[in-house]
């Protein structure tokens, strides 16, 4: 099984991400815990270069080139060899943060992105969880972690807001693949919900 979580900067996906990974190990699967950009050697080269620096540093359509780039290594190298072997595969991001982050926010770059992904990755999550927040908690819980890698949080609140309905249309689109997952309570609390929905 392929489960990706997704969600605005500072959602909490990558501590939700982790549980459920724990939680299915503890049951005895072997479980693949990655993220993306990355997930893979040459994925976390190209992550360096666009997570760091200033929020023009790359065009969207460059983006949408690199994210692809960065995902198909992960592919190849990380997630396919796992499923092969009957491992879960849960991924922090997959595909749905390109069609959000570079399709609908800025510029209506929908069409390529749905076309690079067709040509270049192909395969879709069998599960995603969005996990849902308001961006103000998320902007202040990723100040709170500091860092470099903020490029995309420089963007400000009305980005993440767009991006914030961006998830909610997605999960209205595929109501069967996409599940909207609140984000607000403990981190213990949100893993619950998680499971349930499961
Ligand atoms: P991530 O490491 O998940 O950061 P965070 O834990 O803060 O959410 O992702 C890094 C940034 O890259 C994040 O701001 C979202 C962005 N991103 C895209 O814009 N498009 C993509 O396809 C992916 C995978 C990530």
């Amino acid at each position: 099984m392929f489960i990706s979580f997704e969600g605005i900067d500072g959602s909490g996906k990558t501590t939700q991400a982790r549980l459920l990974a724990e939680a299915l190990r503890a049951e005895g699967r072997e479980v693949v815990l990655t993220r993306e950009p990355g997930g893979s050697d040459g994925a976390e080269l190209i992550r360096r270069l666009l997570v760091e620096g200033g929020a023009e540093r790359w065009s969207p359509e460059t983006e949408i080139l690199l994210f692809n780039a960065a995902r198909r290594d992960h592919l190849e190298r990380s997630i396919l060899p796992a499923l092969e072997r009957g491992a879960v595969v849960v991924t922090d991001r997959f595909a749905d943060s390109t069609r959000v982050y570079q399709g609908a926010t800025r510029g209506d770059l929908v069409d390529k992105v749905e076309s690079l992904h067709r040509l270049m990755i192909g395969i879709e999550p069998d599960r995603t969880f969005v996990i849902d927040i308001s961006p103000e908690d998320g902007l202040a819980r990723g100040a709170a972690r500091g860092g470099t890698e903020d490029r995309f949080e420089s963007m400000g609140l009305g980005f993440q807001e767009k991006l914030r309905a961006g998830f909610l249309s997605l999960a209205d689109a595929h109501p069967k693949r996409v599940r909207v997952i609140d984000g607000s309570g403990s981190a213990d609390e949100v893993a619950a919900r998680v499971r349930a929905a499961l």
